[in-house]
């Protein structure tokens, strides 16, 4: 029986932060207001595009994995923030890549995106359709920001996660000791989707050059989705759980969605996990949606937080309203094979030129 095994990781944050203090200059918030209701103290900020950022990622996750470009068979990209609509994000990076072999597509769960990616690469390379797939989670979600709008500003930022999924054709599988995928679980609430709404960057409306701000940024309401993300957390968790077997005491690791550190911590609490057991990231990343997983994966392993072996779970909840988890056993590797120079470019403005844009664009909606 075939699994699916992480073999690489890795990540770009981009180089730009934008602070509290930052945004104590562009809204009326103050420094404690945030860290106390998100624990949030930073967030990246891009200069370039979706793309870039996904490039570093992944050239990162293939060198922790010993790969080439060439040695995928598939590419997963999760985004609500693609460059362009066709060609996919995926097709682009595999161009910038050139991962000739590789199969390409575009996904789309939101927050929930990598997980629904880690899903799809898993049970594809169980059903022996590929072997070697790169997962990305990457957003570039202060272009849908409006930033004099305080209820939204404050959350997000940008960013990539890369993973790289292996078939491991261990022989000893299913038993339990052996390293994988062992339970997932995905689920979809369009009811609750008007929760969590992008209303641009789709065929909706009249053919325009006129970009309406109001219909540009991303909305919320932040406490009916602070109630789905829990339940919703902690519900998908326990699913996935009993697929493998397991239960919340089996757990070592669980990487969450960065959506609000009290999200995370009042989910973590419910299922009786310590502090040791979670990992948080989000107070210099902020809510970087389905880059958030990938990203905090990265810093887990840097640090230390994933040993041979581990129960580790991934759980995100996001727009739509979508949810998923996947709870694995690591492997014997917790060290890179390879290491990458990857970057992005150099950077030639500051946070506040970054965002002057897009604080005029929105600026009718504030007279
Ligand atoms: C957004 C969120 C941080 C707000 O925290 P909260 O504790 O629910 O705060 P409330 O919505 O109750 O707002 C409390 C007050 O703070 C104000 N407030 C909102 N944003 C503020 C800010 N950045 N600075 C200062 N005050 C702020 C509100 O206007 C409100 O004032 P009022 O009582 O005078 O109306 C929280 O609900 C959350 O994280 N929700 C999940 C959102 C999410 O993850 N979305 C991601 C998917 S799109």
């Amino acid at each position: 029986m075939t699994r699916a095994v992480i073999t690489g990781w890795g990540k770009c944050r981009p180089p730009l932060s934008l602070t509290n203090a930052d945004l104590e200059r562009l809204v009326e918030t103050s420094d404690d207001w945030i860290a106390d209701r998100t624990g949030i103290v930073e967030r990246g900020m891009c200069h370039m595009e979706t793309t870039d950022m996904a490039e570093v990622a992944a050239r990162h996750a293939l060198a922790a994995a010993g790969l080439e470009p060439t040695d995928l068979d598939l590419i997963i990209m999760c985004t609500l923030t693609p460059e362009v609509s066709c060609p996919s994000g995926a097709c682009s990076l595999q161009e910038r890549l050139g991962a000739v072999n590789a199969a390409a597509f575009d996904l789309n769960a939101a927050c929930s995106g990598f997980v629904y990616g880690s899903v799809t690469a898993a049970s594809m390379i169980a059903a022996g359709a590929k072997r070697t797939v790169l997962v990305v989670g990457v957003e570039k979600l202060h272009f849908l920001i409006d930033y004099r709008d305080r209820n939204t500003c404050v959350l997000f930022g940008d960013g990539a996660g890369a993973a790289v999924y292996q078939a491991s054709d261990d022989p000893d599988v299913p038993d339990a000791g052996a390293p994988g995928v062992l339970g997932t679980d995905l689920g979809a609430d369009g009811v609750a989707g008007s929760t969590m709404v992008v209303p641009t960057l789709g065929s909706r409306g009249e053919l325009s050059s006129f970009r309406d701000p109001e219909h540009s940024r991303l909305h919320f309401e932040g406490q009916a989705v602070f109630k789905i993300a829990v339940r919703g957390m902690i519900d998908s968790v326990c699913r996935a759980l009993d697929r493998a077997g397991l239960t919340a005491d089996d757990v070592d690791l669980v990487v969450p969605h960065q959506a609000n550190e009290r999200i995370v911590r009042a989910a973590a609490s419910r299922l009786g996990l310590t502090e040791d057991q979670v990992m948080l990231n989000i107070a210099t990343h902020g809510n970087t949606s389905a880059a958030s997983i990938p990203m905090a994966l990265n810093d887990a392993l840097d640090t230390a937080r994933v040993r041979p072996g581990d129960i580790v779970v991934f759980t995100a909840f996001g727009g739509g309203v979508t949810w998923g988890s996947v709870v694995l056993r690591w492997g014997d590797r917790v060290e890179r094979l390879g290491t990458s120079d990857a970057a992005l470019g150099p950077v030639d403005m500051t946070v506040d030129e970054l965002l002057a844009r897009n604080r005029e664009f929105f600026a009718p909606l504030h007279d």
